[in-house]
């Protein structure tokens, strides 16, 4: 086995492979090991060779009894298991060596990192659980309701309309989740299809703030949109850099009280033009800040809840805006204001 592995033709093999790959001898000790596997056990190069697995990994019971398994019984197995610096998460494969007479020879022991796949499996379960809990709570609430009509309340002419009010509100938030939830797997799925064009962001939020009107007027709040003279237009999807606008405008209308003041800006830094959208509302907690761009967050689940917020609104905001190559801040500070802002690529 030693001469096989002498050949540079298979050291080249080893170092090529993204998966940590170390092979003891029948005593159990190194006799190769790839960069990869030296990286994981934070060894300098060459340093693990005629090392045991016990002194390699001496916290790690079950990956000495692993290699012992395959040296003494033959024996394959695998685990799932947690090494190096960062927590990787490795699935790690113990194969014994056989030579052609099969007799052992030896062990191969692969480690291969699925750290992504699994945050990736975590993120998607909690996502599904998130999505489970808001279709639930309106449905629960618009059945209680209907239980409550037909037992009886349906006599009082009062009590009638004041649930059927309810029940039309739950029902529009049932709508507005599923149709967000819609935008955000669209985008996702597309994510790789947008199709930019020039797009004149002056016109775009004059478009926003018009079509916000009725919100805008309704809280009686002053809108100011301040831009450069010579603003050149943006790289952008127009649609979605549209639904951008509106989530950011109507989150500084919804978090504002009556009266106050939403400042649309519009800068240019070099190849980037950077919208900030400012206002003098309710703020957001410090500790709240860094979440405030995840799915389903909200900063006060009931009162956004009456006002019939998802939270999937800046979520969708980030995911748009990074599709674009671009980033998304927020500073903020309560009862005193936010200021949001995004930044997309000049033409
Ligand atoms: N301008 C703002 N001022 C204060 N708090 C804000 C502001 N914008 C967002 N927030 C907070 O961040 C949370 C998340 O915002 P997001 O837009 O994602 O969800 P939402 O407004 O609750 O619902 P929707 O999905 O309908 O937009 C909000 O619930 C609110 O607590
Ligand atoms: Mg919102």
């Amino acid at each position: 086995m030693v001469t096989l592995l002498d050949q540079p033709k298979m050291q080249a093999i080893l170092t090529s492979l993204v998966e940590g790959v170390i092979i003891f001898d029948l005593d159990g000790r190194v006799i190769v090991a790839n960069h990869v596997a030296e990286r994981i056990f934070r060894t300098a190069r060459g340093t693990l060779v005629g090392k045991t697995m016990e002194t390699i990994s001496p916290n790690n019971g079950e990956l000495v009894a692993m290699v012992d398994e395959a040296l003494l019984g033959g024996k394959e197995t695998f685990t799932e298991t947690m090494l190096g610096t960062h927590n990787q998460v490795y699935r790690v494969l113990v194969r014994p060596i056989k030579d052609e007479q099969g007799q052992l020879e030896g062990t191969v022991v692969v480690f291969h990192d699925i750290t992504d796949i699994r945050n990736f499996a975590q993120v998607r379960s909690e996502f599904a659980g998130n999505v489970s809990h808001e279709l639930r709570t309106p449905l629960t609430s618009i059945k209680g309701f209907v239980e409550t009509l037909l037992d009886g309340a349906m006599g009082n002419s009062d009590t009638c309309r004041r649930f059927l009010t309810i029940i039309d509100t739950e029902t529009d938030r049932l709508s507005r989740l599923i149709e967000d939830l819609l935008t955000l797997s669209s985008i996702e799925s597309k994510e790789k299809l947008i199709q930019p064009k020039p797009v004149g962001l002056a016109r775009s939020i004059r478009s926003v703030i018009n079509m916000l009107g009725p919100q805008i007027s309704e809280k009686d709040l002053m809108v100011k949109f301040i831009y450069p003279p010579a603003m050149p237009d943006v790289h952008a999807d127009e649609d979605l850099l549209g639904q951008v606008l509106i989530n950011l405008l109507d989150n500084a209308i919804k978090y504002t009280p009556i009266g106050g003041v939403v400042i649309i800006r519009c800068k240019q830094r070099e190849s980037r033009i950077i919208i900030t959208v400012t206002d003098t509302g309710v703020g957001i907690p410090e500790d709240s800040i860094s979440r405030v761009f995840e799915r389903f967050y909200r900063v006060d689940k009931a009162r956004t809840r009456s006002q019939g917020g998802t939270g999937l609104g800046l979520s969708i905001v980030k995911h748009i805006v990074e599709s674009h190559g671009g980033q998304v801040f927020v500073k903020s500070e309560v009862g005193k204001g936010s200021t949001f802002g995004v930044c997309f690529l000049t033409v």
